[in-house]
């Protein structure tokens, strides 16, 4: 089917899980309240959790959002299309149902020429944004390929709903949040637009410690995880799964997922790598974190996250 044929279901309240540079998303009209509440059943996520809205371009701020400052408005020039999601006081056109009734919303532009080519038929046709979360179950490792869309959430989709394949995501890890209702920017979870590029575009210092921000904001519940126990910065026993930058040996009778050349791959390559521990039915997975600031950071937040206790 066509993105126009796509927008057109969209709009006529199928959902479409649909690929981004970041993970594949999940998305609905982000004014069909109906659709919106699939999502919902869909991933098994509870109501208060507000969804991300896609729009096709930066004209499309106001739509959604009051009180745009300078700051966002830069941030927004730099960094959009690409993986942030910006958060602003809402407009009245921004319902409860998709904020999670908080007076917020978030805004993302994602770098993906089929996405931007299905908002731009949206917009056509008066569907001003679509709302997405990651297309996994609550909780589990976002999908970076529509085969691990499937495998997620396949079963629990209806005849009209629809999985676009774009490829696998180039960057792998969820867009970087910066709420932008405040004086500064503030980072709420760490992605690959990073604190120094983000300083850098606006000219200003962001705002509080950065981990502090994100312990805040982020809750502290298991997430991004996989069926595997996670094991961080210890080295695989026999039979075990291993995931460690290439420099790093596979220990003796471990099983070694991926051996990622540099940080970029090391994000792009491991939710897959994840994914792959739990199908060949691993019960534990130990990972050597990779070091340094930048990109290292978020895959250092979501593999905390992953490596929690239910
Ligand atoms: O890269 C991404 O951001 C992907 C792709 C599909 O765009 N989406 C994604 O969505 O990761 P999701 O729903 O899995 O995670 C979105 C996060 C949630 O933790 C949610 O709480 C936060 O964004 N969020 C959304 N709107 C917010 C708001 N108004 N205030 C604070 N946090 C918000
Ligand atoms: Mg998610």
């Amino acid at each position: 089917m066509s993105q126009g044929e796509n927008a057109q279901a969209l709009k006529n309240g199928a959902l479409i899980a649909f690929p981004t540079e970041t993970v594949y998303g999940l998305g609905a009209d982000a004014s069909n309240e109906k659709a919106v509440a699939r999502i919902y059943e869909v991933k098994g996520r509870p109501q208060d959790h507000p969804l991300i809205l896609h729009i096709a371009s930066m004209n499309d701020i106001t739509y959604w959002a009051t009180d745009v400052s300078d700051y966002a408005m830069a941030l927004a020039r730099s960094f959009w299309p690409g993986p942030m999601t910006l958060i602003f006081k809402r407009s009245d056109a921004a319902k409860d149902f998709v904020t999670g009734g908080q007076d917020t919303v978030g805004l993302r532009v994602p770098d993906h020429a089929l996405a931007l080519e299905l908002l731009q038929e949206c917009k056509k046709i008066g569907v001003h944004a679509i709302a997405a979360p990651s297309a996994n179950k609550f909780g589990h490792v976002s999908p970076t390929t529509a085969a691990a869309v499937q495998e997620e959430i396949g079963t629990y989709l209806s005849a009209e709903d629809l999985i676009l394949d774009g490829g696998a995501a180039q960057v792998g890890l969820e867009s970087t949040i910066i709420d932008c209702t405040g004086d500064a920017p503030k980072i709420l979870r760490p992605g690959a637009i990073t604190q120094e590029m983000i300083e850098k575009a606006t000219g200003m210092q962001v705002s509080g410690d950065i981990d502090a921000n994100i312990r805040v904001s982020g809750s502290l519940e298991k997430h991004y995880a996989p069926n595997a126990q996670i094991l961080l910065d210890v080295q695989a026993s026999a039979g075990q799964g291993f995931i460690a930058p290439a420099e790093v040996a596979t220990p003796s009778g471990a099983i070694r997922l991926v051996s990622p050349a540099n940080t970029d791959e090391f994000a792009r390559t491991l939710y897959s790598a994840l994914r792959d521990g739990d199908a060949q039915g691993l019960k534990t997975i130990a990972v050597i974190q990779p070091s340094g600031d930048g990109l290292a950071i978020a895959i250092r937040d979501r593999l905390m996250r992953a490596s929690k206790g239910r």
